[in-house]
């Protein structure tokens, strides 16, 4: 059977699982080909304890941009210090990205919606497919709640873009019952969180949001767009 087939008889098997537990199935059954992708947000960092704390068989990767903000890189290296773990880096090609800020200049995603997407796909989407090469389960921290956009995004299914079964475990999670697993396994997170924070991307991309506004609605604050990178593009445009 091919792994796209397996898909509804895993979702049987895991939907009312723990998060470590779904996470352990998931891994075993796919050994040494799960593969988990954090930005060191706070849905991350909760599954990124539920992985390391017990030793589950799933690599941890993260698309460096090169443009994050410093409070990330410090919370990269004390999660791995306080894991004795390893979060693997990812790097856009140099040539790609020396011919683009040739060509179009170092901040040009301010510019225009078209100059956006290119640093995105040059700096995470080309980096992200070399981080799922080989792998059959990506795992990633989206939740419904984030925005409208992803209300309909579900725990297990087939991502056409990339070919690869795509494991959302805490899709289903609010932002309180994740600030309650944070906080009761005392999680290290972002201090940006701290200052209005929610969402956070690239530096130069994300802004602290007002009360009441949306969580993603710091990111790539000056544009009308749906505030996707091109990562889940299977769910949305690019
Ligand atoms: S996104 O627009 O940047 O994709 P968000 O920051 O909400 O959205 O991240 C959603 C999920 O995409 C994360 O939980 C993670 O799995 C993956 N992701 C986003 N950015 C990165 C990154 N730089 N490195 C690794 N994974 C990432
Ligand atoms: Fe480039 Fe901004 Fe996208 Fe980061 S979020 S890759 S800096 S456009």
């Amino acid at each position: 059977m091919n792994i796209k087939d397996q898909i509804p008889s895993l979702l049987e098997e895991i939907q009312d699982l723990s998060l470590e537990a779904s996470l352990l199935l998931m891994g075993q059954r796919f050994a040494g080909r799960a593969v988990f992708s954090s930005a060191l947000g706070q849905e991350d960092q909760v599954i990124a304890h539920a992985i390391f704390k017990n030793q589950l068989p799933v690599q941890v990767f993260s698309l460096d941009t090169g443009r994050l903000f410093h409070e990330t890189y410090a919370l990269w290296e004390e999660t791995e210090q306080l894991y004795q773990a390893k979060i693997k880096a990812y790097y856009p090609d140099a040539t790609q990205i020396e011919d683009f800020v040739d060509s179009h200049g170092i901040n040009s995603f301010y510019e225009s919606v078209e100059n956006r997407k290119l640093c995105c796909n040059i700096r995470k989407v080309q980096p992200l497919k070399r981080a799922l090469a080989g792998a059959s389960v990506w795992i990633t921290g989206l939740r419904a709640a984030q925005s409208d956009n992803r209300s309909n995004i579900s725990l297990l299914e087939w991502d056409e873009a990339f070919q690869i079964i795509k494991f959302n475990p805490i899709i289903g999670w609010s932002y309180e019952d994740m600030l309650a697993y944070l906080a009761l396994y005392h999680i290290p997170s972002n201090k940006l969180h701290q200052s209005g924070f929610i969402s956070i991307g690239c530096a130069p991309c994300t802004r602290a949001i007002a009360p009441g506004e949306e969580a993603r609605a710091g990111r790539w604050w000056w544009e009308q767009t749906q505030k996707e990178c091109g990562l889940h593009a299977n769910y949305f445009n690019k």
